[in-house]
């Protein structure tokens, strides 16, 4: 018999594609149930939910540095994480959870599922202390990922905006990984559910070369036709030197794909997403 999902934080990148994957689910964002409400999550009607599929973050990670959301950061990253865990106990829910290798400080890469936690940032910190409230559960998935593209504000919808422009950005190049298309997220999650995956954390990224930020918008440049445009390398250090309250980065965001893949899930090229991506994007 097919599981019942309920998706919360519905209305994001990637609570929007688990909601095309799964139309029959139910599903609600912060107006319908904001899950830093401990009130809301205990009384919600959780009948027949078999997994809670949790796609809410607070995720501006600069904005986390504020005094103000930090306040925020925390409240949704981890102290709601808290009230997902005690309704999923309660009701015998599975929890799948979502998580980030600004949990790391990116100096061991490719990251591997059991690194010791190192966040260098409020945001990485706040979901370091998810993880853990989730990894208290027997029946959890966390998927740690890196630079999600979907339906919503993104790097690729970024650069594609500044090269409408005829903008030659100066981007960073010493941040390295690979971007993670919601769809490619989105599959490794029906995977983990539907093959019976053992519990516990898996990352998920695309496949393929990792590369650096500035490499990702030359990339985007020459598959939307934009080669006129030239891009400019910069240090992180040097790119952040005159801006004030930035959150400081992982340099490698490469995550080590080998665990998910031994579950029998290979991952898609980023490069090939991408072309896809950039294709409907500019149609
Ligand atoms: N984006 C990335 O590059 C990236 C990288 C690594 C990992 N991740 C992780 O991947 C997951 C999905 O990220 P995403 O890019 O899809 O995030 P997103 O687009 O920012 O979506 C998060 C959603 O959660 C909602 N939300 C915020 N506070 C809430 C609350 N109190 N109750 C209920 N919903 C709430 C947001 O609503 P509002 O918009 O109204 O606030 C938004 O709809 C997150 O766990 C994130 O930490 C993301």
């Amino acid at each position: 018999m097919s599981k019942s999902y309920f998706i919360v934080g519905a209305n994001g990148q990637l609570g929007t594609a688990l909601r095309q994957q799964y139309p029959q689910a139910q599903f609600a964002d912060i107006g319908e149930l904001d899950i830093t409400n401990r009130e809301s999550v205990e009384s919600f009607d959780w009948s027949g939910i078999d997994v809670i599929l949790n796609a809410a973050a607070f995720t501006n990670v600069d904005g986390a540095e504020t005094s103000e959301g930090r306040l925020v950061c925390w409240n949704v990253n981890a102290s709601a994480v808290s009230n997902l865990a005690r309704v999923c106990l309660k009701h015998d829910m599975a929890l799948l959870h979502i998580s980030s290798d600004y949990v790391f400080d990116g100096t061991k890469v490719p990251h591997l599922e059991d690194e010791v936690f190192s966040p260098l940032s409020v945001y990485g910190a706040s979901k370091a202390a998810g993880d853990a409230v989730v990894m208290t559960l027997d029946k959890h998935y966390i998927l740690r990922t890196t630079w999600v593209i979907g339906e919503g504000k993104n790097f690729v919808r970024t650069m594609l905006g500044l090269a409408e422009k005829g903008v030659s950005p100066t981007v960073v190049s010493d941040q390295v990984g690979r971007l993670t298309f919601t769809s490619e997220l989105v599959r490794a999650i029906d995977h983990l559910l539907t093959s019976g995956a053992p519990f516990g954390t898996y990352n998920v990224t695309n496949s393929g070369n990792v590369a650096s930020w500035a490499e990702i918008t030359r990339k985007i440049f020459e598959l939307a036709g934009h080669s006129e445009l030239t891009v400019t390398d910069i240090s992180t250090a040097d790119y952040f030197a005159d801006k004030e309250g930035i959150a400081p980065r992982p340099l490698g965001s490469e995550m080590s794909l080998e665990k998910i893949q031994a579950t029998g899930f290979t991952s898609r090229d980023w490069t090939d997403d991408l072309t896809e991506y950039l294709t409907k994007e500019t149609a």
